[in-house]
């Protein structure tokens, strides 16, 4: 039976690693749930004005900032409740803000002054300056931990990004699932979750029975030892021109992929070094991204679970054998049928996924299991999930697949063929250069050492923050011009802004110590930058709901866009009464730890200068 030989190879030779990443997670994970410190959603201003208004109402709500045109400070609708409710929302609004004004002084504890409605609306005036002094003192003290949150203490997430197939370049495709995939897991973390990062790589299936033949005829070992991917992929390349004019070593692959399956050595130690060479790559990229996985197990570590699951599907009479060819299908409610194993016995991308999601839950207590993916994989995880739930592999855990839009060039998909797919590698050497030259010009004072290091952290940035500035569902696409402007909507205008609070604190001995414990502010503009820094802990909360990274970026550049405002209105350092200018100084370096810490989640860098 080829399924057992194949097994006991990959144990000897890989169960040992897997092994050690597994039992190293599952001691991470004990650890955090029993000893991780989190900080109460109590300590956030926000969160305490949102509360005591839950308790009071009985109702759920969402604080937002009100339109402009009010001049509340504060609002909530209470529309859908009513809806639920079956209330007029009108009534509603009117009943609750009474509810508050009975209440002020009291259960308030003092930070609201007073509620009024505007339709299904309660709008509500603050304490303005006990309110922002709390924030902003609760952001001197938490510091690069100021927004995060115990919330979802005690769950654990799984989160399967990433993902590129080994011996191939990763391009942009998986640039985004690995983009997304860690903004999301740093926003889980932040919100109390502990967060399992998982790297299902692509390391199975019949193109590695290509590759082996394509190495076989035309393999280089010295070009392979000096650039190895570069070479392995065109070997694979090379195999898919000859295939066109001679058909028959398609024959070959399957048959030394069959090999495989049945446990050849030779054949799978030439796949295992492949395999290596390609993690040691893959590695590198991640490095520089910022990002650790805390397994690597891939689709060839579940290739031979995926036979006794099929046996276990044919047990329960859930999937069945097509009598005509002998493949094993899978129909299930309303959705198109597929097959778990092929005619000639090996088994498929879904096979293995099925076993791999069979193992996560069993070896995991999982609350959630995220599958970031691109859209072109949704059918195969709602066939996926439902054969799963059919089998009862998902009791208890939620598993989704977050999916997101394309990367276009010139208004298409990015195509091999083309010749329009760019490597990720490529794509962070371009968008490095291209802020070197910026920098170059921008500043005459920075050296070459400073502009290399900077020129790496704005570039990096320039490329993720690209990604995840507007909703995952939409196409994304490359313009230099966009990614690298210093005006907004870039990563880069949030860390030049970043920069500037920096330079500006620098400068004056009175800005490193001295704090008030009470600020006050006089400007609407400041009233306005203190009240959106007091949000951000919220944000982090919805974005997590949402599981929408570019909340976060949209918040912080709302942010940034009231610092430059108030930064043009008022003089900082120069204002004459104390009080006043201790406030401000506090304001500023808030917003300054509210815009370090928001990128960070996002997994951009803030430079010190630019
Ligand atoms: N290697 C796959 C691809 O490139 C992505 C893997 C995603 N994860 C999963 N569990 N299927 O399409």
């Amino acid at each position: 039976m080829f399924v057992k030989t194949f097994k006991t190879f990959i144990i000897k030779v890989m169960k040992k690693e897997a092994q050690k990443s597994i039992d190293k997670t599952k001691k991470r994970i004990a650890k955090e749930l029993k000893s991780k410190k989190l900080i109460s959603l109590d300590n956030y201003v926000i969160e305490k004005i949102k509360s005591s208004i839950v308790n009071l109402i009985k109702n759920d709500i969402v604080l937002t900032p009100p339109p402009p045109h009010i001049s509340a400070d504060m609002s909530f609708s209470v529309f859908e409740v009513a809806k639920e409710l079956k209330q007029d929302p009108k009534k509603l609004a009117e009943e609750s803000a009474t509810a508050i004004n009975g209440q002020l002084g009291h259960s308030m504890s003092k930070l609201i002054e007073s509620a009024e409605t505007a339709g299904p609306y309660v709008n509500l005036f603050l304490n303005k300056n006990k309110v922002y002094s709390l924030a902003i003192l609760q952001t001197a003290k938490l510091k690069e931990k100021y927004g995060q949150s115990g919330a979802n203490a005690g769950k654990v997430a799984l989160i399967d990004y990433s993902g590129p197939n080994i011996a191939k370049p990763i391009g942009v495709g998986h640039l985004r699932s690995t983009v997304i995939g860690q903004a999301l897991a740093n926003i889980y973390e932040a919100t109390g979750y502990s967060v399992i990062k998982d790297n299902h790589l692509g390391d199975w299936g019949t193109q590695f029975g290509k590759l082996v033949y394509a190495y076989k005829q035309w393999g280089d070992k010295k070009k392979i030892a000096e650039n190895p991917i570069k070479e392995l992929n065109e070997l694979y390349i090379k195999f898919h021109e000859e295939a066109e004019k001679n058909p028959e070593i398609e024959d070959k692959a399957r048959e030394i992929f069959q090999k495989m399956e049945e446990g050849d050595k030779k054949l799978l130690n030439l796949w295992i070094k492949f395999r290596k060479i390609s993690i040691a790559e893959f590695k590198k990229t991640y490095e520089r991204l910022g990002i650790k996985f805390d397994t690597y197990l891939g689709e060839s570590y579940f290739a031979g679970e995926a036979e006794k699951i099929i046996q276990e599907a044919l047990n329960k009479k859930i999937v069945f054998e097509d009598p005509s060819t002998g493949a094993i299908a899978v129909e299930l409610g309303g959705l198109p049928s597929f097959l778990l194993r092929k005619q000639d016995g090996s088994t498929l991308y879904i096979t293995r996924d099925l076993a791999t999601l069979k193992f996560r839950t069993a070896t995991f207590k999982l609350a959630e299991i995220l599958y970031v993916v691109g859209d072109e994989q949704s059918l195969h995880f709602r066939q996926l999930f439902a054969l799963a739930r059919a089998l009862g592999y998902i009791d208890g855990a939620k598993a989704e697949h977050i999916s997101f839009g394309l990367v276009l060039s010139g208004g298409e998909k990015m195509s091999t063929r083309k010749g329009t797919l760019i490597e990720l590698e490529e794509l962070i050497k371009q968008s490095v250069e291209k802020s070197k030259e910026i920098l170059r010009q921008k500043n005459k004072d920075l050296g070459e050492k400073e502009i290399e290091e900077i020129s790496e952290i704005v570039g990096l940035g320039a490329v993720i923050y690209n990604d995840l500035r507007q909703s995952r569902q939409k196409n994304i696409s490359f313009d230099w011009n966009r990614m690298l402007d210093f005006e907004g909507g870039s990563a880069v205008y949030l860390q030049y802004t970043f920069a500037r609070i920096n330079s500006i604190l620098k400068k004056c001995p009175e800005c490193q110590g001295e704090t008030l414990t009470l600020t006050t502010f006089e400007k609407d503009s400041e009233f306005a930058l203190a009240k959106k820094m007091m949000f951000f802990p919220m944000v982090i909360l919805e974005a997590q709901k949402h599981k929408s990274p570019h909340l976060i970026a949209v918040y912080l550049e709302e942010l940034a866009q009231l610092f430059n405002h108030f930064y043009n209105e008022v003089s900082i350092i120069g204002t004459e009464d104390r009080e006043l200018r201790l406030s401000r100084i506090m304001l500023i370096k808030s917003v300054a730890t509210v815009i370090k810490n928001g990128l960070s989640l996002l997994g951009v860098k803030t430079p010190e200068k630019i």
